[in-house]
């Protein structure tokens, strides 16, 4: 960019001053405000505050920006004051209005970086994690670590990248507007400038599970329905069963929260594109256009994991990904699954696509349910020779927080 661009970018910042102004940012933000309150729960926002945090139960959203952070502060003091501002920042950001002036002072950086100015709220909600190092002793918090917030360790094919995986913060921010949902992770990396460093940054589209029962499932990259037999999160029995963390927490503080497992999955698309219909259907155990399994003829169709051939095999594979995935097995590991699909491009090594899955699944104890269920897929999976775990995150998600109050405030309220 040579000095027009600049000149251009100046005069573009100077038609936003002139349009909203300091004051005008402000008036403008005020006004947001006061909208963003009253369409709480309408078409364009989903409400920040709330007993649960936004993002897990609500609505899959089409887009994804995920971030993991590391903290660099070295008390639980400033720890606070980062959540203080990030849930100020976030509350702000969700309700569609800039978190602070766009334009204000002509020589100091502006403190919302502008570009969600004049773009909708887009349902963007923005979901916050703590990973297992939050407890280690830095910060004098190691006797309040959530009960199950232990590393998930090595699970079998793993081939995790230490640089796409961990954290000690995770931003989960989704909306149906991929520059708005980038505009909150960059925006909160931004206000944690000297307090946390953004480790990895994973961006996702098209939603690969459908969250509700209002939504239609969607397709992953392989082709096929993602999300049919998915938890469903109107479903509250299910959801206070299988995902939200209750009263049996010894830790107090942690009540109504839940744990966030994140796994970057790449899909060897040129190998699946050379295997056949009727293959990729064994291997799923579903008919790749209805979605209906292999037992059945329409997708919501029961699974019935006993039906055989004529010859006696079963019809659905003994390493069929929904065999080994279903909950038949153990019926207390059900997960909510609500991840995206992913493409960074070309592998330079292979020149292949590097596409997938970024996993996500919402559940009460990870090591119960996900990496229950991720052993038997590990090991026996058809799906395994498609697909790579590359990174891999585990989080504590607290409970959600009233207006006035900061996200993870009760595992501060013990300590202060
Ligand atoms: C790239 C990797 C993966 C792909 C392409 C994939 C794809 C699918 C598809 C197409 C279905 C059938 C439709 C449905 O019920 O949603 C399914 C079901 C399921 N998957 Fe995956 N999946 C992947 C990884 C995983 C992982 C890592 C887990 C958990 C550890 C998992 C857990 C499940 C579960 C619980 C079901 C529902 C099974 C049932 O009860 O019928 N999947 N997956």
């Amino acid at each position: 960019v040579g000095g027009d661009g600049a000149a251009a970018a100046f005069t573009r910042r100077r038609l936003l001053a002139s349009a909203g102004g300091a004051a005008g940012a402000l008036a403008l933000g005020g006004a947001g405000y006061a909208i963003g309150r009253e369409s709480d729960g309408g078409a364009d926002t989903v409400p920040f505050y709330g007993a649960r945090q936004a993002g897990i139960a609500t609505a899959a959203q089409d887009r994804l920006v995920f971030g993991a952070l590391d903290l660099t502060v070295g008390s639980a003091a400033e720890l606070r004051e980062l959540l203080r501002a990030w849930t100020d920042a976030a509350a702000h950001m969700t309700a569609g209005e800039p978190f602070g002036p766009v334009v204000e002072s002509p020589e100091a950086p502006p403190i919302d970086t502008g570009e969600a100015v004049g773009l909708a709220a887009a349902k963007l909600t923005v979901t916050f994690g703590f990973g297992p190092d939050v407890f280690d002793g830095r910060f004098g918090l190691a006797g309040s670590r959530p009960s199950a917030l232990r590393p998930l360790g090595p699970l079998p094919a793993d081939y995790l990248e230490p640089a796409r995986s961990g954290g000690d913060i995770c931003v989960q921010a989704c909306a149906d507007d991929p520059q708005v949902a980038f505009h909150a992770v960059r925006n909160l990396a931004r206000i944690a400038r000297g307090a946390a460093e953004l480790r990895w940054l994973q961006l996702g589209f098209g939603r690969t599970s459908s969250t509700t029962s209002a939504q239609t499932t969607p397709r992953n990259l392989q082709g096929f329905k993602d999300g049919t037999n998915n938890l469903k999160a109107d479903d509250d029995a299910a959801m206070a069963r299988f995902v939200w963390v209750g009263a049996d927490e010894p830790q107090r503080w942690f009540r109504g929260g839940t744990y966030l497992v994140a796994r970057r999955i790449r899909m060897l698309i040129e190998a699946w594109d050379r295997t056949s219909l009727g293959e990729q259907e064994q291997i799923i155990g579903r008919f790749k256009t209805s979605g209906a399994p292999l037992t059945g003829t329409h997708e919501h169709d029961v699974v019935d994991l006993d039906a055989r051939q004529r010859g006696g095999a079963p019809l659905i594979a003994p390493d069929a990904h929904i065999r080994l995935a279903g909950s038949a097995a153990n019926d207390g590991e059900r997960i909510l699954r609500r991840g995206y699909s992913y493409t960074d491009g070309i592998d330079p090594a292979t020149g292949q696509l590097d596409a997938g899955l970024f996993f996500i699944s919402f559940q009460r104890n990870p090591h119960i349910q996900f990496a229950a269920i991720q052993r038997r897929l590990g090991r026996n999976d058809a799906l395994n020779e498609y697909i790579r775990h590359t990174g891999s995150a585990l989080f504590a998600v607290p409970p959600g927080t009233a207006r006035g109050g900061y996200i993870g405030e009760h595992l501060f309220r013990k300590h202060s």
